[in-house]
């Protein structure tokens, strides 16, 4: 029970945005690599890093072109080679972003699929003959539209859950297993730890391309806004034989690599069974009901409770607050409030699972303000303004005030904005003891030490409306009140970490009084 994976902390890095060696406005590999001091200094196990492959980037790294290469402007092969020999000398393990559901449209294997009908490749992908003169049945694109594009020169339709520039693999194809398992041997051969699988519920369609059933008013608000239920264009039952086949694969290694799924689901009994049974799937799974929760002790509480009850004894849960396609938690959470966000952060690291923080979440960085003509991503560019897209989440690290913000070269035009550096860096809250990052640092050191915080089981203890407690294994007891009023709550110990750091070190003796929006962690004496 005590692998990594269970025990540590991961970090996700957002390569572009992280820090840029070359002076060119984007972040790099060799730039991460130079900042690995921080994330040894803060404490992390891992890093996971969003797709490095080269791409034409029409989803900034989500329609790869070549699986086994890096992109040059990250710093191509050499470089991940090097991060990972000096990632390896500090003991952080690296998972790479794999993009299994589809493949950039100018990957070899769709230019050569589209080239004919009788083509090598043409079955890896998911073609069919139209209906009606429009396309092949009704499924509709996350990004918005027909999820199939017509093919001029084949006379036939693909399937592209997300952008025409990322067509769907045909995961019924043996051949492509076959090539995702020599794409899993080949970094895994490397020292890379384990993969990130994007939209892992997604992967396999139905193999008769039936019309989703319409949406009705028995589904969640965002099922009906999107118009149709995603039961088979996606989330299909098959995509679990993937999984054990790639687990049985990763178990070959020593150590063994790990699966982390982008489980977009919101039912968690659903979300269970992409652990598999008995520990044969995914290792983590991401929790999107978590991730898109408010921050109030019931929804969240409940969502924990169930999370629980719904893992098989040995799955564990994975908890984060960002990432890169959601607003940034301390604007979406926290609306920007200090307080609220140093909860969040002892919410995150205290709850019995993995933590993966966002690139920033250390430092309580806000989402960035854009104007649409700063705009990279697809979705803000076809959705503007209903929808402003994701790069406000994903603007460089701020390192420091000066220009550039130490992501970049004072003088370089970073890819996106920098959003305000003043207010929120690195090297401020380095020398400030009452920061956000040093609360961020100084709960992961806990769950280092106190066992109770790594692996001990949770248990709901009882607290005023509106507050929430919970012990962790022998007694270690979080007792938080996410309210705008003050409690009191029945524990007893020492505070080992309070969000009002003045309080750290003080016995409780039954009674703890907390302030709103105040958290505490308080271990027996
Ligand atoms: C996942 C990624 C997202 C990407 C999409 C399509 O949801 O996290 O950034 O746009 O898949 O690959």
């Amino acid at each position: 029970m005590r692998e990594w994976w269970r025990t540590g902390v991961v970090y996700q890095v957002y390569p572009r945005s992280f820090a840029d060696s070359d002076g060119d406005g984007v972040g790099d590999l060799r730039g991460l690599a130079a900042r690995l001091d921080h994330l040894e200094w803060l404490g992390v196990d891992a890093i996971w890093l969003n797709p490095c492959f080269p791409s034409p980037n029409a989803d900034w790294g989500y329609d790869v072109a070549d699986y086994t290469a890096v992109d040059a402007e990250l710093g191509g092969a050499e470089a991940l080679e090097e991060l990972l020999a000096e990632a390896g000398a500090l003991g952080i393990s690296v998972l790479l972003d794999l993009v299994p559901n589809h493949t950039s449209d100018r990957h070899a294997w769709f230019l050569d699929a589209r080239s004919s009908r009788d083509a090598r490749h043409r079955d890896w992908y998911v073609w069919a003959d139209g209906r009606d003169g429009g396309p092949p049945n009704n499924w509709l694109s996350v990004f918005g539209g027909p999820a199939w594009t017509y093919d001029e020169p084949t006379g036939q339709w693909y399937l592209h859950n997300f952008l025409p520039e990322q067509p769907d693999l045909n995961w019924w194809n043996e051949e492509v297993r076959e090539a995702f398992d020599g794409i899993l041997r080949h970094w895994f051969d490397r020292g890379v730890a384990g993969f990130r699988i994007d939209v892992a519920h997604a992967i396999v369609k139905d193999a008769e391309l039936r019309d989703n059933p319409p949406a009705d008013e028995s589904d969640l608000p965002r099922t009906r806004l999107f118009g149709q239920r995603e039961v088979y264009n996606m989330n299909r039952p098959e995509v679990h034989d993937v999984f054990r086949r790639w687990r049985a694969l990763a178990a070959g290694y020593d150590p063994p690599r790990v699966f982390i799924g982008e489980t977009w689901v919101f039912e968690l009994d659903r979300l269970a069974e992409f652990y598999g049974d008995g520990g044969d799937e995914l290792h983590l799974a991401f929790n999107i009901p978590f991730l898109l929760s408010d921050l109030a002790a019931e929804p969240l509480a409940e969502i924990v409770a169930e999370t629980e009850t719904a893992l098989q004894p040995d799955a564990w849960p994975v908890w984060t607050l960002s990432n890169h396609d959601v607003i940034r938690f301390p604007t979406r959470w926290c609306a920007d409030h200090p307080a609220r966000i140093r909860l969040a952060l002892m919410l995150l690291l205290t709850l019995r699972g993995t933590p993966v923080l966002y690139y920033g979440d250390e430092l309580g960085m806000p989402q960035a303000r854009l104007a649409r003509s700063d705009l990279r991503d697809p979705v803000g560019l076809r959705h503007w303004p209903q929808n402003p897209g994701r790069d406000g989440a994903r603007t460089p690290m701020a390192w420091s005030e000066e220009p550039g913000a130490g992501f970049t070269e004072p003088d370089a035009e970073p890819w996106l904005p920098i959003a305000d550096a003043h207010a929120c860096n690195v090297a401020d809250q380095r020398g400030d003891s009452l920061s956000a990052l040093a609360l961020t640092r100084d709960l992961i050191a806990l769950r280092r030490e106190l066992d109770d915080l790594a692996t001990g089981s949770y248990e709901r203890l009882g607290s005023p409306a509106g507050t929430w407690m919970w012990r962790r294994g022998e007694g270690t007891v979080v007792a938080l009140n996410p309210t705008d009023g003050e409690h009191e709550l029945e524990v007893a110990g020492t505070i080992r970490v309070c969000t009002d750091r003045a309080r750290d070190g003080d016995r409780v003796a039954g009674r703890l009084q907390l302030h709103a929006w105040e958290g505490a962690v308080v271990a027996p004496d």
